[in-house]
């Protein structure tokens, strides 16, 4: 059976750090209070100029690199953003140009906070089907240009950041055991659009405005719907939660991150957690937290990952790799 297989994954972070107290500067906030409401104690900040294309390419050669292979070798690029350059075109086709690559597609997908595990969704049925052999997924967002920074309630949570995964092609027996995607489980439902949204955009007549949220709705739903999700996963593949090696959730908060692992009943120690350093980077996260695992060689060769996300839309969603 034809499986997507990971080749390397990489990850960049913009150099501006912003801590708690830094952003207490900007509005009537604390260090502690988002410690113990979120987990968060810094976040990255895109330098003025900085674009989504720009963190989304340096992340892209990280994972080439670690994958060993070019720009050349690949012939799909499928990037998940909700913070494009431009309206268009698709930022993948603005990464594609600057890493050299010269055939192929390269697209964008938008599922907000769930970005990351809809694009590897894509890819791999793209691969597995015979329309691309090496395909690379990244997750790009620069959620401080949508933040509006008089909102203490929403402005704490997010950074910015990039991560990629490559993908080849592998042959499995077409079972748990196989190395690769063994499965994606993808959900939405629209009637939640206004919990969690940016006003403005080409259609509405509006600039880009900002991101707005009901936070205690989307806390209540985040929870509900990934427990839901990554029990969907496993039963899908036969499997139980103790054949997980790492949880590998989209990082929103600490208490989503922790309330989840408690309802699905996984122990803290096999969850990778990123979101103090590098708070909600949105489609980001998720590659970010996989790089981060494999880097300090956490996440070894045959290990069990289970991706998780949820988002506006609402969205949400899981992924099966066997690394
Ligand atoms: N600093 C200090 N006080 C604050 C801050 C802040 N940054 N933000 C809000 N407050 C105040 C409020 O004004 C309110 O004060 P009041 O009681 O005087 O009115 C008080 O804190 C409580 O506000 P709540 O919004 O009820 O606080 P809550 O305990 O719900 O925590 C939070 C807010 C952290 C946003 C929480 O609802 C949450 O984690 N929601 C999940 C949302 C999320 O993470 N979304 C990410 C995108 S979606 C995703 O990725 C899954």
């Amino acid at each position: 059976m034809r499986r997507s297989v990971a080749l390397g994954c990489g990850a960049y972070l913009p150099e501006r750090r912003m801590t708690n107290d830094d952003i207490a500067r900007i509005v009537d906030t604390d260090d502690q209070w988002i410690v113990e409401r979120t987990g968060i104690r810094e976040r990255r900040i895109a330098a003025v100029g900085e674009r989504t294309s720009d963190l989304a390419t340096r992340a892209a050669e990280a994972a080439l690199a670690a994958a060993g292979i070019g720009a050349s070798d690949l012939d799909l690029i499928v990037l998940a953003t909700a913070t494009p350059d431009d309206t268009f075109p698709a930022t993948a086709t603005k990464v594609q140009a600057a890493l050299g690559m010269r055939r192929g597609a390269a697209f964008d997908v938008q599922a907000v906070c769930s970005g990351f595990v809809y694009a590897l969704a894509v890819a791999d049925s793209m691969l597995r089907c015979g329309q691309a052999a090496t395909a690379l997924v990244i997750g790009a967002e620069t959620f401080s240009r949508i933040l509006d920074w008089t909102d203490r309630s929403t402005c704490v949570l997010f950074g910015d950041g990039a991560g990629a995964l490559v993908l080849g092609v592998g042959e499995g027996q077409g079972d748990k055991r196989d190395r690769g995607v063994l499965s994606s489980h993808l959900h939405s439902d629209g009637r939640y659009h206004d919990l969690l949204y940016v006003d403005g955009g080409p259609s509405s007549g509006a600039a880009v405005g900002h991101l707005r949220m009901a936070g205690r709705d989307v806390f209540k739903h985040a929870v509900t719907n990934l427990s839901a999700v990554v029990e969907e996963a496993l039963t899908a593949n036969g499997l139980v939660l103790d054949e997980v090696d790492w949880l590998v959730p989209h990082q929103a908060n600490r208490r989503i991150l922790d309330s989840t692992a408690r309802k699905i009943g996984i122990p803290a120690e096999k969850v990778i957690v990123t979101v103090d350093r590098h708070a909600n980077t949105s489609a980001a996260s998720i590659p970010l937290a996989l790089a981060a695992g494999v880097a300090d060689g956490r996440i070894q060769r045959g290990h069990l990952l289970l991706l998780e996300a949820m988002g506006g839309g609402f969205t949400w969603g899981a992924n099966l790799l066997r690394w």
